[in-house]
């Protein structure tokens, strides 16, 4: 069963019922302001650092779902009643309702007694402020007289504090109302030299800033007090919860139409001069009024938005495809793309399922991100392999978080986990890919953000290599640490304790547990390496004075590699781990746990079995005790029940998240290594299965989104077999867009140019892309004319040998591609 349907023409999803599954959520702004709303104009906003900025306050895990937002109210007058053009939080049956998520956008539109009302809400680019604009349309033959009533409610900016710090937080709210424009203040009197602001375009019939007053006692937001009596009572907040609400009559005759704009916007004053008059308690407000002055105008409103809709159609204009199936159009054109740039933004920060108090940048996430954006903002994927390298430790090792708002690793969560330095090198190879840009390798870089530390970033990606070797365990492979990309694999934690957070507890030295995973992780990066000191030393010549060179670490890759057949490959599959018994995971010997995903993955794609078989074979493995209709499953068999010396793992329900829940972030890995062994159909096979797109029909048993993917499907030994959680922040994003571009569409950055390289289904006759790559336009046409993989590219007319594009003349700005599949 559908919810709504995909307007691809528009880039939009449209929702055409309210009562969704879940909330269907999406992202306002894209650089500093950034706000979550949902189908309803649930959510909330908040100002680069989710939990230390928050404007206004969400209350997670509420009933109903979804409640708090940027809500409105219509009452008609003559007749009294009132109802929320949103839908929530009156809930009042509409005669149609309809919301458009699109990039950086929502319009929610509805119709109720003959009044239509549109309401749009976005972030203009290079402000710190939200537009709600409101159009209201009397399509009934006699006037209207309606009032509008706006509603949010100030978080007190500290959102952890602002949920649990109550004896304080009573006596601190305060608020300024000042030409019509309500101030929200709260310890600006103190350290705070910002503030928030909400205005209305319209003059005002009233206010409020009470939510005791606004909404009546023991009132919820679905029946406020002076919506029912059309009468706001200029309330002003002392303490307790601040809100703001304007209060707009609006007449509109037979057929009339009016805009109505709001901003809620956030303000930051120079520190000495927050005051106006200087000595005086009363913000300075000047700043503001610059933008309330430019925004508050249709016209400029207008603008703003037809330029954000410019810059999305830039960024995603990157890269094109046009292939014989829709759902993969729509989401490697459309919304797979969206989603890797909010997971640049958010990290896991803040979405309905991660509160933005809770985490920082993840260390392993990040670098793991990159890879879906790369191409559409190499400038800015540059700066934050910049930030997480400078936060990188002297050993290599890697702060598994940091904070956005100071870009200094976290002391709380720590170090450890031992995969994360090798996704820098991921990280910095793709991007080095992407953009030919091999300055970012001298860049000099802090460790632990320490001044006087700094090294080329070059030295970093050793480092970070370096780590693996000097931490091996008994089998050569390396140790595990606290975790690997499994966070819940903790096989150093032994905890039996309540509470303890699996994360940062760790009972043993962990001299013993290793991870295939990460030996799989580490070939992978080596290679990586190997081309990146191969062609670092061809660009800097004698200058080039690092003692490792590409063979080095081709020879490290090799080292490893034996290692992994010598005790990480279990006959049909690669092992997981051994535990801090040194009892080996993932293999026949075990009862539970003897199949995992995750080395399947890596091992393939790092190239290991490709020549000997047993890269197919580990494949077949997958697919005969992983795969579901749903998307393959983290392991088999699940674990029945909590082990001590597995950690998270174990603590999870059968079929749900880490323990045998279909985690997609790692099915990707299992596409390209598909794709790597020339299984096309596979590999297709398996992207289509976890599709948001293609799942849309069944939205009532997935529940997410069907726009964006989401972490978990719940596994074949689950009550719920099919249905999702964790939408939108999560690894699977990036990896999917990889899989599907570069891996089954096969168009690849390298070193040395683009490469095209399909493994397409056998049913597909071709495919058209185009691809913006170093500043060239590729104009890519691809032709089946034989079953296999085999690929001839014509370039600009004239065959090429092998599948890499060489780089063309300054002067071209166009590439014809013709690329032929036999
Ligand atoms: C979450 C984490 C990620 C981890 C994964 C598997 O998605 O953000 O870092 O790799 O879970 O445990
Ligand atoms: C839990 C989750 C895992 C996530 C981690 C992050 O362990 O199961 O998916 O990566 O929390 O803190």
């Amino acid at each position: 069963m559908k919810f709504g349907y995909f307007d691809d023409a528009h880039r939009e999803y449209v929702i055409t019922r309210p009562d969704t599954p879940l909330p269907w959520i999406n992202y306002l702004g894209c650089e500093a302001y950034f706000g979550l709303i949902s189908n309803t104009a649930g959510g909330y906003s908040f100002y680069k650092d989710a939990r230390l900025r928050r404007l206004t306050r969400y209350r997670y895990n509420n009933a109903p779902i979804d409640m708090g937002g940027r809500y409105l109210y219509l009452r008609d007058n003559s007749a009294g009643n009132y109802w929320s053009p949103t839908w929530m939080p009156t809930r009042t049956k509409l005669d149609e309702y309809e919301c458009r998520h699109g990039q950086g956008y929502t319009t929610i539109t509805s119709r109720l007694g003959g009044i239509r009302s549109s309401v749009r809400y976005f972030v203009p680019l290079g402000e710190s402020l939200e537009i709600w604009q409101v159009r209201l349309t009397n399509e009934n033959a006699s006037d209207a007289d309606l009032s509008l009533f706006s509603a949010i409610e100030f978080c007190l900016w500290d959102a952890n504090d602002d949920a649990t710090n109550f004896q304080r937080n009573y006596s601190i709210g305060q608020v300024e109302v000042v030409d019509d424009v309500i101030y929200h203040k709260t310890e600006y009197r103190e350290r705070r030299d910002h503030f928030a602001y909400f205005a209305c375009s319209e003059p005002l019939a009233g206010f409020d800033t009470k939510r005791e007053e606004f909404l009546g006692p023991y009132r919820g937001w679905n029946e406020p007090v002076v919506v029912e009596t059309g009468q706001s009572c200029n309330s002003l907040a002392h303490g307790w919860q601040p809100i703001g609400s304007h209060h707009v009559k609006v007449l509109l005759k037979a057929g009339e139409q009016k805009q109505i704009i709001f901003i809620l916007g956030y303000q930051e004053n120079p520190g000495d001069d927050k005051f106006d008059p200087p000595g005086s308690q009363i913000i300075n407000k000047k700043s503001a009024k610059k933008s309330l002055e430019k925004y508050l105008r249709t016209a400029n409103a207008d603008q703003a938005f037809e330029d954000l809709r410019e810059y999305w159609t830039m960024l995603l204009g990157k890269l094109k495809v046009s292939t014989p199936d829709q759902h993969t159009d729509r989401m490697v054109n459309i919304w797979n793309a969206y989603q890797c740039m909010v997971t640049f933004n958010m990290s896991r920060s803040a979405s309905y399922f991660e509160s933005g108090i809770g985490r920082g940048m993840g260390f392993r996430d990040s670098n793991q991100d990159l890879l879906g954006f790369v191409h559409m903002i190499p400038e800015r994927a540059r700066e934050r392999i910049l930030d997480l390298t400078a936060t990188q430790l002297k050993n290599g090792g890697a702060f598994h978080q940091y904070q956005p708002l100071t870009k200094r690793g976290n002391n709380d969560v720590g170090s450890g986990f031992n995969d994360d330095p090798a996704w820098l090198v991921l990280a910095v190879a793709a991007y080095i890919k992407e953009s030919g840009d091999w300055s970012i390798l001298d860049e000099p870089m802090q460790y632990e953000n320490e001044p006087g530390t700094e090294t080329p970033l070059y030295e970093h990606l050793q480092r970070a290599i370096q780590y693996t070797l000097d931490r091996l365990g008994p089998n050569n492979l390396p140790l595990i640490g606290r975790a690997d990309w499994n966070d819940c694999l903790n096989l150093n934690c032994f905890s039996d304790t309540p509470g303890q957070s699996f994360q940062t507890t760790t009972n043993k030295d962990g001299k013993v547990a290793e991870s295939v995973f990460i030996a799989g992780l580490f070939v992978l990066a080596c290679q990586e390496m190997a081309g990146i000191a191969g062609k670092k030393k061809e660009e800097s010549g004698p200058s080039f004075v690092y003692p490792l060179s590409s063979d080095d670490y081709l020879r490290f890759a090799a080292d490893m590699e034996s290692t992994i057949w010598a005790a990480g490959w279990d006959g049909d599959w690669f092992r997981r781990a051994y535990d801090d018994y040194g009892h080996v995971l993932g293999s026949k010997e075990n009862t539970e746990g003897q199949i995992f995903i995750e080395p399947q993955g890596i091992c393939v794609m790092a190239g290991l079995g490709l020549e000997n078989g047993n890269a197919v074979k580990a494949l077949d493995s997958v697919g005969q005790h992983l795969a579901t209709p749903h998307g393959i499953v983290l392991q088999q068999p699940a674990f029945s029940q909590y082990y001590l010396h597995l950690g998270e793992i174990s603590s999870y329900p059968p079929g749900y998240k880490e323990n045998a829940g279909i985690f997609c972030h790692t099915n990707p890995w299992i596409m390209i290594a598909e794709a790597m062994v020339g299984h096309g159909d596979r590999a297709f096979d398996y992207y289509t299965r976890i599709n948001p797109s293609a799942r849309e029909e069944i939205s009532e048993l997935h529940k997410c989104e069907p726009y964006v993917y989401a972490q978990m499907i719940a596994g074949k030994d689950a009550a719920t077999h099919g249905e999702a959680k964790n939408s939108w922040l999560s690894g699977t994003s990036a990896w999917n867009y990889v899989a599907i571009t570069q891996f089954i569409l096969g168009i690849r950055p390298a070193f040395d140019g683009l490469e095209v390289k399909p493994v397409i289904p056998s049913g597909w006759d071709g495919f058209e892309a185009t691809r913006l790559f170093r500043g060239v336009r590729y104009e890519i046409s691809v032709k089946r004319e034989g079953p296999g993989n085999e690929v001839n590219l014509e370039i600009d007319g004239k065959p090429i040998e092998g599948t890499v594009i060489p780089l063309p003349g300054n002067d071209t700005s166009t590439v014809k591609v013709r690329a032929v599949i036999r």
